[in-house]
Order: C-alpha cells, then structure tokens, then sequence
C-alpha cells in the first residue's frame, strides 16, 4: 500500500513537471504540401521543438520557392537564424493582425531568445497597412516592411496560429554571420564560460578530438563550470582509472544536435558519447518550465547557460559534475524501498549535488547531511559505490554506505507520511 502511494506520488509529481505539448508543428504543416520546405528545415535546425514546447506561438511560413531560393544561397545557421525571426512569441490570427493598437506593434521573436540580437534584431515590427494589407519587416530603425501578411493557414487558438507572408523577414547582419561551427573554438568558448578544469580535462585525456570530430555533425557539451568540480560530493577524479575518466567526460556529450527546445520535449533517455550498449550511460531529462534537469540515475544538474547554440553544435554549461551510475552506483530505485540494506547503492551523493527546481522530488534530494552526519570524516560517501574500482578499501565503503542508507530510511519515512498526508 505504502509503495504503492508512493510510486503515485513521484509518479505524479514527475509528470507535472513535464512539457505539455498542446501542438506539433511537424504534423501541422505535413497537411499543407506547399510548406513543405518550411516543414523540413523547422525539423532540421530543431526550431520544431521550440515552437512546440511554447504554448503562445504564431509562425510566419513562407512557401516552397521562396525557402528554397534562401536555402540555396545560405548555410544551414543563416536558414535557422532567418526561420526564428518568422516564430513569433504571441498569437496573431487574421482578426489580431487586423485590430493592432495604433495600427503597428512590434513582436519578440525565437531569435530574440538565442543571446546574439543586439537591440531590436530579435524583433519583428507588424504594421496593419492601408486597404487590409499587413507588413511584416525587421524592427531595426531604417528597415522596410518588405513582407506582407497573404493568408491565415491554421489556428489552435490561443495556442498555435501559422499565417503565410510572401517573403523573408531579413535583419540587418543576419545573412552575413558566418556559419560558425567549421572552426568554432570549443575549448576557447569553454573557458571564457568559467569551464577551465573541464577543458583542462578533455585537453588531457584526448575527448577533445572525440568532441572535434563529432561537432562536424553534431554535438551537444554539457561542460560543468569549474564551481562544479570543486563540489563537496564530488568523487575524486584522479582515483579514476583513465578509462573511466574518458567515459566520464564522454558522458557530458551527446552526438547530436540538442538545443535547449529540443531537450525540453525528451522524453526517452538520451544516449551520451559515453554510451556502449543499450541503456548505458544514459541521462534522461526533466523539465519545469523553462528550466531543464539531467538525471544520471544517481546525481542530477540543471543546465545552466547556453554558451553556443549553432547547428550542428551546441554547448551549455552545468551546475554539477554529472556522475553516472556506471561508475558511481548501481541503480538506485526511484521509489525508495523500506529496506534500506537491500539498496545500499541508493544515492547518497545526489542529495548534495542537485538544486532540483522547487517542484517534485526534493523530499528524495533534499539530505545534504550524509558527509557532516558520518562521524568518519574520510572519503566522500559517493566514493563508496566504486566499489569494483581497485582504489577502494573495504571498511571505508562500509562506512560509507551505513551513513546515508540511515538518513535514506528517515527521508523514506518522512516521505511516506507526506504521501498519506497529502493523498
Ligand atoms: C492550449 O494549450 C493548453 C496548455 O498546453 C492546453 O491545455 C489546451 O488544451 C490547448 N488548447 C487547445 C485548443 O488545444
Ligand atoms: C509530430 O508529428 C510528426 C509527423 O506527424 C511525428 O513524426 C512526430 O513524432 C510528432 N512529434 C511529437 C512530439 O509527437
Ligand atoms: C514599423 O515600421 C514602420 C515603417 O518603417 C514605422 O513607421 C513604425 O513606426 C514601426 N513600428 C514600430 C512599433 O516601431
Ligand atoms: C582556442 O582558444 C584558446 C583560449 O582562448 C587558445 O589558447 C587557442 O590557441 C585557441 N585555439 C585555436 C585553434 O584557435
Ligand atoms: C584503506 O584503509 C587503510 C587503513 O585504514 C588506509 O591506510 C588506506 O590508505 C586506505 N586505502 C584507500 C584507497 O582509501
């Protein structure tokens, strides 16, 4: 019964945490053959994702010639940077765009949001025209509205509306940015983001070159700042043998794009660099709103900025090491048993590496004691589930276990009589 309450309890609190996809663009705009150029280069960049973890949300399509010609002439950055200026963040359907205050407005845009629009770039100024026409244009000071508003596709309101304009919204500067990620400068972009020692790290051990070669076709760093390595809780990486510390760091890549939009609407595990077999070292993703947490099964992190966001390579920085169960425990029970001798592995370590947002599971989380709580100062506990690694010593992992897997059986308790409460 009381197990049972609390699957249903994390269960619960897990999933309101979750994304709620009101709508798919990709299935939106599969009905319209016409757009089907939009369609594929939204799914391409990922912008796809964006738009559907955004629940206000109109997109300015333009049909296949017209993406076509601009396709041809750009590379694959400049074709996002120009899609996310046609996403705007608000609703406009026919009847808005023909009852705007003063006759002209300006709107956010999904450019605004990526970090690289200095002043008004990111937006877009919509000017309701004499005789029923509406422009579109940059809002930059000096630019033409040299788009106009044709027909209305599709609307879920207030949530979706696609509306077709006959041309592109082109900002001042956003067809000359250089495709970056050819020569991006991973390590010079890491550092400047306060990543010192992870650099030092994947300078060291070679991951770099792994991390090169794959940003060719896609790569997303989860570098952890340097605050992160310095963490009480972290594991003392020079006991790692070298191959652990490459899966380590391997384990903070994935070899795919994934901008932040797009991590928001995972729902399945994701496979890392560190990945060598199904469901190995794999990290799975919640989200709260606009913020993003990676679970290893055993420790967690928020993400914490966006560094680099160019297809195919995108970097953020994190707030913890990320400390996969492979290395560092053996798969700790989401629902804690009562039993504590039975999973002794259960996380103590994560509790003081996770600033989990507000919401679920921090009654789970919430135990920083466990070092402080052990009268044996020595090693971190999270050394102790490292027991297949030839450094560790018997009586230590013991001791280290005993601690938390106390504090454990008290935080189950606690949760257990919050669940009666609360149900
Ligand atoms: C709009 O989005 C909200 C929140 O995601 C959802 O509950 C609602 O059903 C959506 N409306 C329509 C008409 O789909
Ligand atoms: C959106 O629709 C496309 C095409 O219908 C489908 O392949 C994709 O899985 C859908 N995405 C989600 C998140 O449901
Ligand atoms: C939009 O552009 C038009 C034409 O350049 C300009 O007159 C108008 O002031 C702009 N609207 C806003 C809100 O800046
Ligand atoms: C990358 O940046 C780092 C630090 O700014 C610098 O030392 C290094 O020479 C740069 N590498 C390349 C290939 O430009
Ligand atoms: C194991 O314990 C012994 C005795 O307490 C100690 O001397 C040794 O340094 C420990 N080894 C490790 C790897 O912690």
């Amino acid at each position: 019964m009381g197990a049972l309450r609390i699957i249903f309890l994390v269960v619960s609190l897990l999933s309101a945490g979750s994304v709620v996809s009101a709508h798919n663009i990709t299935a939106i705009l599969s009905q319209f053959p016409e757009y089907s150029e939009f369609n594929s280069y939204l799914s391409q960049t990922k912008l796809s994702d964006e738009i559907n973890s955004r629940e206000t949300i109109t997109v300015l399509v333009l049909n296949n010639g017209v993406v076509s010609s601009l396709a041809a002439k750009h590379p694959l950055s400049v074709v996002k940077s120009v899609l996310s200026l046609h996403i705007l963040l608000d609703y406009y359907d026919n009847k808005k765009l023909h009852a705007i205050s003063d006759g002209t407005t300006l709107s956010t845009t999904l450019y605004q949001t990526t970090g690289n629009s200095p002043g008004n770039v990111g937006f877009v100024n919509i000017t309701d025209l004499k005789g029923g026409k509406v422009g579109f244009g940059s809002a930059v000071s000096g630019s033409k509205l040299d788009s106009s508003y044709t027909k209305s596709v599709k609307q879920i309101p207030y949530n979706i509306s696609v509306l077709e304009i006959n041309a592109p919204i082109i900002a001042p500067g956003i067809l000359t940015a250089p495709a970056p990620s050819a020569d991006v400068n991973i390590t010079g972009l890491l550092e400047k983001a306060g990543c010192k020692t992870f650099v030092k790290l994947i300078t060291d051990t070679g991951v770099l070159k792994v991390f090169q070669t794959a940003a060719e076709k896609g790569l997303t760093v989860f570098a952890p700042n340097d605050e992160a390595f310095k963490a009480a809780g972290v594991p003392d990486l020079s006991k790692l043998s070298n191959a652990e510390l490459v899966a380590l760091l391997q384990y903070h890549a994935l070899a795919t794009y994934t901008p932040k939009g797009s991590l928001k609407t995972t729902k399945d595990p994701i496979s890392t660099l560190a990945t060598n077999g199904a469901g190995k070292y794999d990290l799975t993703v919640e989200t709260a709103g606009d913020s993003v947490t990676l679970d290893s099964g055993f420790s967690t992190s928020r993400v914490a900025s966006t560094v680099l966001d160019s297809t195919p390579l995108c970097i953020f920085t994190v707030d913890n090491v990320l400390l996969p169960t492979e290395l560092f425990g053996k798969s700790p029970s989401p629902a804690p048993s009562l039993s504590p001798e039975t999973s002794p592995a259960s996380s103590p370590a994560p509790a003081a590496l996770s600033p989990e947002p507000a919401a679920a599971p921090s009654p789970f989380l919430s135990p920083p004691a466990p070092p402080t709580s052990s009268p044996t100062a020595g090693p971190a506990p999270s050394d102790g589930p490292t027991a297949d690694s030839q450094n560790s010593n018997a009586s230590n992992a013991v001791d280290s276990v005993k601690a938390p897997s106390v504090v454990h059986a008290t935080f189950t308790l606690l949760v257990l009589i919050m669940s009666y409460v609360m149900l």
